[in-house]
């Protein structure tokens, strides 16, 4: 049966919808790929993430850490993080399995882990920051998302 008068028009602002979101669809992606995870873009191969990156605390020098970790269905390898004294902490972040959000409750620490990706965020501790934050994933990642949890203790 052909499209008459106006069927006609409902055909093009559906068919005119669909390009639209698939095009924003496309331009999301583009812009993820192209941002995740900032300009200093490293990958890793998720199989290999756990012993590669060596998830950990490291202090490089007095009061500055690199912390690494590892986020998969449903957990943050490690998931207590320690800090005694902290000044400045590099995050560097990755997941194995799913899109993961990395956040510190109560800080400016908030990031997305993308798996095949490792994130980089610099955290500059305020000073009066002490005793222990709560840790959450703050992307849906399914049944267990509410159980991917940890700590960050900070000592003075
Ligand atoms: Cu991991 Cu939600």
């Amino acid at each position: 049966m052909p499209f008459h008068g106006e069927e006609k028009i409902w055909v093009g602002v559906v068919a005119a919808m669909t390009i639209i979101f698939l095009g924003a669809l496309a331009y999301a992606a583009w812009v993820i790929g192209l941002q995740v995870p900032g300009g200093d873009v490293q990958l890793v191969d998720p199989q290999k993430a756990l012993t590669e990156l060596r998830p950990g605390v490291r202090e490089i020098a007095p009061g500055r850490y690199e912390v690494t970790v590892v986020g998969r269905m449903w957990q943050w390898f490690p998931r207590n993080i320690t800090l005694v004294d902290p000044v400045e902490v590099k995050f560097r972040l990755t997941a194995l399995d799913v899109i993961h959000g990395f956040q510190i409750v109560g800080t400016n620490v908030n990031v997305m882990v993308f798996p095949g990706y490792v994130a980089e965020i610099t955290w500059k501790v305020p000073p009066d920051a002490k005793g222990t934050y709560l840790v959450i994933c703050n992307e849906y990642c399914g049944l267990g998302h509410h159980e991917m949890y940890g700590f960050v203790n900070i000592i003075r």
